[in-house]
């Protein structure tokens, strides 16, 4: 197995003013303080209360824009479909569907969100490890683009769904290619031990047997080998493995007319620098040009990612132990039930507070949590931060991609608000794209039996 080291090493970590001249949608304002897209965040935050997400239409685009161009520039004609997973918004699919974008699914939930959106079922493709037959008869029904078939037993299955209902399904093979994307072990997908696409061994007889199975038209091959990927190489590794089989399965007489060459392309979440779809787009040319294929990718994060913010009030400053050298926590109104990245991958997330004169105040490290009761409901730890009174607000950055869809009501904390920016909002900047969550919502599916209505209270 090819392995790739990850970068981050012990950087030095970014100040605040760094972390908005990082990214050219944030800019301080003396009076306004934080804007995203020229819109001020504490407007968001006055109206919606905290916590809220925010999300930035313009950012989405030029981001959509920026990656399209990029696959131009080199010539691959490949077609984006974005992985709704990342940020699963209506409002999300319908900016990036109005670009052009396709989407990549990987439920009939998130196949239904993007039909709602508008994006065409010939631009949707069917990613995932186990489809369900009820998923697979609804996406045979919607008469999506591609299904990404990712192991012989639901080969087998598909064939049995699509000829039981008179239908063919084109199908591309997601093949593991042993690569390891050197990212975080939870998502990387690419390695032989992942439990993620077809054993790069078996593919060639397993498209040849597709090829010969009723209901089923193999078109080609898909590829995924994690997210938040920052080097070039195993891209490019994989890729290669992806051109030999593609070879390989030609000389054999079958035919291959695509790639998908999946997502994962990483942002830059502290201060290096994220992914850049040039080289992306280099890394597929290298490979898998003058092949004559169609070729496609699946980005989510890399489009969403930047294009969002967590806003969040400090509830109170707690002290332990000695007032010089004890701890101090920042404890927000947001918590890990909210973002659950920094709990689950580690994750960096840069925090700037919304306020002009909170943000040149001299710092001090703080840890920053959330008021689940678990100490992995923490933000960062020893991050440099000026002192924020009960009621000060912070962005917490780059939580645009796998943020709110990953949201939980634990603690019994409703969904936080939602908000779109976008120019056509209106004079405010902005619009409301999901209420807050009531909590009478949170109980409203239970059931309490009968039986156990008496004798409380
Ligand atoms: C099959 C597939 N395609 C695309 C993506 C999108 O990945 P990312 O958001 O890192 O671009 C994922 C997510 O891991 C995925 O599983």
């Amino acid at each position: 197995m090819a392995t790739y080291t990850a970068r981050l090493a012990d950087l030095p970590e970014p100040e605040i003013a760094d972390l908005i001249a990082a990214r050219p949608n944030l800019s301080m304002h003396a009076m306004d303080g934080l804007l995203m897209d020229g819109v001020p965040l504490n407007a968001v935050a006055d109206a919606l209360g905290t916590p809220t997400w925010v999300i930035s239409a313009p950012t989405l685009r030029a981001r959509y824009q920026a990656m399209a161009h990029a696959l131009d520039q080199a010539g691959l004609g490949a077609h984006v479909h974005y992985a709704v997973k990342a940020n699963d918004h209506l409002a999300v699919l319908r900016v990036l569907g109005a670009e052009g974008a396709g989407a990549d699914v990987v439920s009939e939930g998130e196949l239904r969100r993007a039909r709602l959106a508008g994006i065409a079922p010939t631009n949707i493709v069917f990613s995932g490890v186990g489809k369900t037959v009820a998923e697979l008869r609804h996406a045979l029904a919607e008469g999506i683009s591609q299904i990404n078939v990712e192991s012989a037993e639901e080969l087998d299955i598909l064939s049995a769904v699509a000829s039981a209902a008179g239908r063919t399904a084109r199908v591309a093979l997601r093949v593991n290619p042993d690569v390891d994307a050197g990212t975080h072990a939870k998502i990387s997908t690419g390695r032989a031990r992942d439990k993620f696409g077809i054993a790069y061994e078996d593919a060639a007889s397993l498209y040849a047997r597709a090829a010969a199975l009723p209901g089923i038209r193999p078109v080609g091959l898909a590829v995924h080998i994690g997210s938040q990927i920052l080097s070039m190489a195993p891209y490019r590794a994989a890729y290669a493995r992806i051109a030999d089989l593609v070879q390989t399965l030609r000389a054999a007489g079958l035919t291959v007319e695509s790639v998908d060459c999946g997502g994962g392309l990483g942002i830059g979440y502290a201060d290096e620098p994220g992914g850049n779809p040039a080289s992306l787009a280099g890394a597929i040319r290298a490979s898998l040009h003058n092949l004559g294929l169609k070729l496609m990718v699946e980005p989510g994060r890399w489009l969403v990612g930047p294009a969002g913010v967590l806003l969040a009030s400090v509830v109170l400053e707690k002290r332990v132990g000695d007032p010089a050298n004890g701890s101090r926590f920042v404890v927000l109104d947001a918590a890990m039930n909210d973002l659950i990245r920094p709990a689950m991958y580690d994750a960096f997330h840069g925090i700037v507070p919304l306020s002009a004169v909170d943000a040149v105040r001299p710092a001090g490290a703080a840890d920053v949590v959330g008021p689940v009761c678990e100490s992995g409901d923490t933000f960062a730890r020893g991050r440099l931060l000026p002192p924020l009174a009960a009621g000060a607000r912070v962005a917490i950055l780059d939580a645009g991609a796998y943020g709110a869809v990953m949201s939980s009501t634990y603690n019994a904390r409703p969904l936080a608000a939602e908000a779109m920016l976008d120019p056509s909002a209106g004079p405010s900047g902005f619009a409301v794209i999901r209420e807050r969550q009531k909590l009478e919502d949170l109980w409203a599916a239970e059931i309490v039996p009968d039986w156990l209505k008496s004798g409380i209270g």
